[in-house]
């Protein structure tokens, strides 16, 4: 890549969710999921990473464009535990480091390293798990 991204756009954060998804879907623990989920046809693809532009527009950028439910959408998917949001995490920071500037990319690292926690403490509360063991 020429030049890293700088600032958090539509079109830097549509490449961030293209690359990442990208790993997500050849990963080996949580490709099956996903793909589980999501299915391989490329249009439902195509919806889900829209959604997700839309939800790190919303964060990032503050356009409100997500309106969706990221809590009770993970409490509806059982099979997720501490081990996927470790593997999550770090490929999404990974994918961010090799797209970004360092300032970029350590500001997605805390982001989305404070939503997966927020994430796994609501799911744990959900099911009435310890939290402790979350992180
Ligand atoms: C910080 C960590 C994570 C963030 C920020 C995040 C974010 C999101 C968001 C915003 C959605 C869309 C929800 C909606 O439809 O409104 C979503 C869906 C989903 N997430 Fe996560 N997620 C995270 C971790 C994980 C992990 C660890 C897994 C485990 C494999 C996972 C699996 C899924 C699946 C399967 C869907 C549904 C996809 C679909 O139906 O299109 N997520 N996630």
């Amino acid at each position: 890549m020429s030049q890293p991204f700088a600032a958090f756009t539509e079109e830097t954060l549509a490449v961030l969710v293209g690359v990442f998804y990208d790993r997500v879907r050849q990963d080996d623990l949580l490709g099956p999921i996903f793909n589980g989920v999501v299915g391989t046809e490329e249009a439902a693809w195509d919806r889900h990473r829209a959604r997700i532009v839309d939800f790190w527009s919303s964060v990032l950028l503050s356009t409100g464009r997500y309106e969706g439910r990221p809590m009770v959408v993970h409490a509806g998917l059982p099979m997720i535990g501490p081990d996927h949001f470790r593997r999550w995490l770090a490929l999404f920071q990974d994918t961010a480091q090799g797209l970004f500037t360092a300032e970029a990319a350590a500001r997605l690292a805390e982001t989305s390293t404070r939503i997966g926690r927020s994430l796994q403490m609501g799911l744990a509360v959900a099911r009435g798990e310890d939290a402790g063991k979350y992180l």
